[in-house]
């Protein structure tokens, strides 16, 4: 497995897409109110990225054999892990929504995730939510030219296991650059030491995803929806990060 190192001129690149995903992203947590549909979300995404001259990352996406993702974001409602597609279901107060959505400019594409809560939520939900974005914080501080991409996953799934959560294994962060996925995958889990080296000059999508009970997931019949497979809660937050000179630096972040 070979990890490309991008240069400074691709840096930039992915800088300004990654950017633009992350102000997309805001603008539709600002707009995911209890009563908005999941579709309005998709449609002031899709506004917002003719605006910018960029390329939705998601939209007819099919990977081996599935049907082309029809939407340029991905919206997963609480026990929904990740992939949901957007429909007319309202967001009612106490939910929690996954935001997960990439775009390309010049070629080069920015991937983040944000779960946030809709209105007041339970105290659970809120830990969950606590406990994933940290997790991804402690991924972000694994970026470092002393590490694997192994130590990551031991990083994140020790983090969460230790405060009663569990990750999800069947997907993984990527790295990322003029394809939104290439080498190397980035588990959430598994034994520290092993993997590449992570280089100066690496891009990753970091996304640990993490569940309230089990771990296991259950992919459903438009076969992109996965939920939970015991129904309990999920959350995934995700960023695109470059290992510099200066250390991690997460370019999904305004
Ligand atoms: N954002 C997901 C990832 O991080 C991919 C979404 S699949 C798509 O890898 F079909 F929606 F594009
Ligand atoms: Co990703």
């Amino acid at each position: 497995m070979s990890i490309e190192t991008k240069s400074r001129a691709e840096l930039g690149w992915m800088r300004e897409a990654s950017r633009a995903t992350a102000e997309i992203v805001a603008l539709m947590i600002q707009a995911a109110q209890p009563g908005t549909q999941l579709i309005e979300l998709d449609r002031l995404a899709r506004s917002e990225i003719d605006k910018r001259h960029a390329t939705s990352s998601f939209l007819g996406y099919k990977p081996g054999g599935l049907p082309p993702y029809p939407a340029v974001v991905c919206l997963s409602l609480n026990d929904v892990v990740v992939h949901g597609i957007p429909d007319a279901t309202r967001l009612q107060e106490g939910d929690i929504l996954s935001l997960d959505f990439a775009v390309s400019m010049r070629g080069y594409h920015g991937d983040m995730a944000r779960t946030i809560p809709i209105g007041p939520i339970s105290p659970e939900r809120q830990a969950l939510i606590d406990v994933t974005r940290a997790a991804l914080d402690v991924a972000v501080q694994t970026v470092l030219p002393t590490k694997r991409i192994g130590d990551i996953g031991h990083a994140v799934q020790t983090f969460v296991e230790e405060r009663g959560f569990q990750v999800v294994r069947d997907f993984v962060g990527h790295g990322i650059g003029r394809r939104m996925h290439e080498d190397p995958q980035v588990p959430n889990y598994g034994a520290p030491n092993r993997l590449p080296r992570i280089r100066f000059g690496t891009t990753l999508a970091l996304e640990p995803m993490v569940n309230a009970g089990t771990w296991e997931v259950e992919v459903m019949p438009d076969r992109w929806t996965v939920r939970t497979q015991d129904r309990r809660d999920s959350a995934h937050f995700e960023d695109t990060v470059a290992l510099i000179e200066d250390g991690p630096e997460v370019l999904t972040r305004l």
